[in-house]
């Protein structure tokens, strides 16, 4: 199952304020992120700034994706945005060498400033080869074509026994929370609202929503990374959402 999602604001900042087009037609891109990142550091100083719930659920993400890593390896993490989940790895696990990339440079302010154990480029040319590389609420950013493209350059970046962990909230409640109950009368009412949302936005919303992403089910992220020749090794659901590992 995939579902399209759209935002109107992000970080308590709406979008409407960012002075850009929005569109339900178009992905946010580049110069949408760095419009977005430059409004963020206007507005926010630091970490500690942002909502308790937005970090605490990333902390329970940076916590799942921590135990995975390895003594000693190379990590990267692909699509790190404004670096809040790599500081909290980093502080734990010393023994890592570890290196961010997003596209758009503007996101990296807080981790130059404060995280000088971290290396980041916005220029794919300059990654190396890793043993982990993670990517938290990246690929759903995407169009299928889009991530496949993405992994096969990212397949490049891996050694012969490398993992890549990607995280991601399911359309499958139950991919998200094993415990849920009644999931699938919910999975039913969201493929409902996936029909009705696009219409409701074109006809009342039109400029003040964005298209951000497409939630897809486990199975729906295997065939992305099956086309990049990538092979899933686990799936499972932890910190409310759908973890999975993949190898070469
Ligand atoms: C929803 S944010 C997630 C950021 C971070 N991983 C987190 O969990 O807080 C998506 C990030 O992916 C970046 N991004 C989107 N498309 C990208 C691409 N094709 N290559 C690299 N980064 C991308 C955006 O700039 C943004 O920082």
């Amino acid at each position: 199952m995939v579902i399209k999602a759209f935002e109107s604001n992000w970080h308590n900042i709406d979008f409407k304020e960012l002075n850009i087009n929005l569109t339900i037609f178009k992905l946010a891109d580049i110069k949408f992120y760095d419009k977005f990142y430059e409004e963020f550091f206007k507005r926010y100083n630091d970490f500690d700034d942002l909502s308790i719930n937005w970090r605490t659920n990333k902390i329970e993400i940076a916590k799942a994706i921590e135990k995975k890593l390895l003594k000693n390896s190379r990590v990267l993490s692909y699509g790190c945005g404004i670096g809040f989940i790599e500081k909290f790895i980093v502080e734990k696990r010393q023994d890592l060498k570890f290196d961010c990339f997003d596209f758009s440079d503007t996101a990296s302010k807080w981790l130059k400033r404060d995280l000088s154990n971290i290396y980041f480029t916005s220029n794919h040319k300059k990654l190396k080869k890793y043993d982990f590389i993670f990517m938290v609420d990246l690929l759903y950013a995407m169009g299928d074509v889009e991530a496949t493209n993405l992994l096969k350059k990212v397949k490049y970046l891996l050694k012969d026994d490398s993992k890549i962990i990607i995280c991601n909230t399911s359309s499958q409640e139950n991919e998200n929370n094993e415990n849920i109950k009644n999931s699938s009368t919910k999975n039913f009412i969201k493929k409902i609202k996936n029909l009705i949302r696009p219409v409701y936005y074109f006809l009342f919303k039109k400029n003040k929503v964005q298209f951000w992403g497409y939630e897809r089910d486990k199975e729906s992220y295997n065939k992305i990374f099956k086309k990049a020749g990538l092979m899933i090794d686990k799936s499972y659901s932890e910190a409310n959402q759908l973890i999975q590992i993949f190898k070469n």
